[in-house]
């Protein structure tokens, strides 16, 4: 994990502007990384790690800014998480501003030799706060001697302030808000200013990152950009050869393509048809790496092998074991051609790893878990073999989904490509629950999901969906269709809003959409009487079927 924080250049990895880095230490708030991106919005350049990491790790950094984030603990709770020994005078040192936020707030108030008491009136939720007159260095003037609606969530309260720092908001109800150390550079924030509740969290973020701390708003995704391709040409020897497995997604496109403009076509693609594809998904996607791209991609065909070896088999984690496999020993043999055609071995492996999967957590205390990758294996490509000896690349490895998104548009990435909904490595597999060579119920499903994917686009909904698909019942049940009696499929589906696919809400068609879809598709696919629509948000179902 270190690897990806630890230096400007880490494995391949551009993180531009040194000495102008806000940090976030993270104690296990559910906002922690909203505040990284909200910053990150702002052109400004934050990484996020656990909030128990060594002096040593923050320091390599040269954070200008550290923040302490929020979490669920009380600073009295026995293992409370904090910061490390030597921290405030590394800190005051070397002149770098710690804001701390919510629990980060309290974790200030009582290292530095304040008091935090389980607070009398708990606050939760949305709540006004008065910022009075004065000069501020958390507030510019156009908060100063005003109100405004902050998002609160805390138990415990700052009852005694440390010497030297000054309450510079408070609730309504007389609580402290807002807290500073002007002279050490030491403040806090008993809110949210991250959640988009806080109707002026933006601001005061902005004022106080870049009016007081000094930072420079100069991160942007074209700079990002050209410094990756340098730092992969810098990476990849002049007759070193590099491979890559595109899934048809948005991750791994980018990723290749930028790999692409640093050393052209010592990069080598390999696209996987496993026969679990959507309709006409490999001619839709081949065309864009194709025509659009100009990316140099192999188109193997494995259909047959996969489904083969997938017949008869029901259990989901075994079908995943199954594809995982075969797509490994495709792969082997596709670096084994090359090998043979190149005269020699390609060293590199290109995968699009994104900030999500390898960012550090901080879980509460008492959970039994210790901080970790929050890495769902799962969902990276293929899981290839260690016995293959390949060095990563992964120049996605500090971004999120929407900064992948504005990377890709840089460079030339169709926009429709980079708005696609994502689409599980194991493809149909998750979607025809039991086995997927049964009947013909792969065909049955590429039919219904196109019919409903084309519906939802025509009627423009497709961007305001996050993830929407059908899925194949392995049941049949009685209908009538043209006066006679059948007896045929049911498929189900599945349309979802998220931000990242880990929780999910089901999405609301109106009445006259739904009618139509159904009406289509019993009218056009064979086999399919019955059309249901799955209303289930994640947790407590998933947001694939198996
Ligand atoms: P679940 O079903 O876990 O899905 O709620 C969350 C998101 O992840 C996708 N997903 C996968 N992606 N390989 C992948 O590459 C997988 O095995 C896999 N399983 C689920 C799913 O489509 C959703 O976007």
């Amino acid at each position: 994990m270190e690897t990806a924080v630890n230096s400007r250049t880490a494995n391949g990895v551009a993180t531009g502007g040194a000495g102008n880095l806000v940090l976030i230490l993270d104690y296990g708030s559910q906002y922690t990384h909203l505040i990284t991106r909200r910053i990150r919005q702002l052109s400004v350049l934050s990484l996020c790690i656990s909030g128990t990491s060594t002096l040593d790790v923050i320091a390599k950094l040269k954070p200008r800014v550290v923040i302490l984030s929020g979490g669920p603990h009380s600073v009295h709770a026995a293992g409370a998480p904090s910061f490390p020994d030597g921290f405030i005078e590394y800190a005051e040192e070397h002149g770098v501003f710690v804001l701390g936020i919510c629990y980060g707030m309290q974790l200030i108030v009582q290292k530095l030799g304040g008091v935090v008491a389980v607070g009398e009136k708990q606050e939760y939720g949305k709540m006004e706060i008065a910022v009075p007159e004065g000069e501020w260095g958390l507030y510019g003037p156009e908060a100063i001697g005003g109100h405004q609606t902050v998002w609160m969530s805390h138990g415990d309260e700052a009852v005694k302030l440390p010497e030297g720092f000054t309450v510079v908001a408070r609730s309504l109800q007389g609580s402290v808000a807002a807290i500073e150390n002007r002279s050490r550079r030491f403040y806090g924030l008993q809110y949210h200013p991250e959640v988009t509740h806080s109707t002026q969290g933006m601001e005061t973020l902005q004022h106080y990152l870049l009016d007081v701390c000094g930072v420079t708003a100069d991160w942007k995704m074209q700079d990002v950009v050209e410094e990756e391709i340098k730092v992969i040409k810098g990476l990849v020897g002049p007759d070193e050869h590099v491979i890559c497995a595109l899934s048809g997604g948005v991750d791994s496109t980018v990723a290749a393509t930028l790999v692409h403009k640093a050393i052209g076509d010592r990069l080598h693609c390999v696209f996987v048809d496993n026969g679990l594809l959507r309709y006409k998904e490999r001619e839709r996607v081949m065309s864009t790496f194709q025509s659009d791209l100009h990316l140099p991609v192999t188109c193997i065909d494995a259909s047959e092998q996969f489904l083969s070896k997938l017949k008869g088999v029901k259990d989901p984690e075994m079908k995943r074991k199954i594809i995982g496999r075969e797509f490994i020993c495709i792969f082997d043999d596709f670096a084994q051609e090359l090998e043979e055609k190149l005269g020699k071995r390609p060293t590199f492996l290109v995968q699009g790893t994104l900030y999500p999967d390898v960012i550090e957590s901080c879980p509460p205390p008492g959970s039994g878990m210790t901080h970790s990758h929050t890495i769902k294996s799962h969902h990276n490509v293929g899981g290839l073999p260690k016995e293959m000896k390949l060095k990563l690349i992964e120049p996605l490895k500090l971004l999120f989904k929407d900064e992948v998104r504005k990377m890709g548009n840089i460079l030339n990435v169709p926009e429709s490509f980079l708005k696609r909904h994502p689409f599980p490595g194991p493809g149909l597999a998750v979607r025809v629950l039991g086995d997927v060579t049964e009947g013909n119920a792969l065909e049955i499903l590429r039919q219904v999901d196109e019919i409903f994917i084309q519906s939802i686009k025509e009627a423009g909904l497709y961007d305001s969906i996050w993830q929407a698909f059908a899925v194949f019942l392995p049941v049949q049940s009685v209908g009538v269709q043209g006066d006679q009696r059948t007896h045929s499929h049911v498929v189900v589906l599945r349309a979802i809003t998220s931000e990242d696919g880990m929780t999910a809400d089901w999405y609301y068609f109106d009445h006259k959409f739904l009618v139509d879809v159904v009406r289509k598709i019993c009218n056009n696919v064979r086999g399919v009487n019955r059309v249901c629509q799955d209303i289930t948000s994640k947790p407590p179902a998933t947001v694939e079927w198996e």
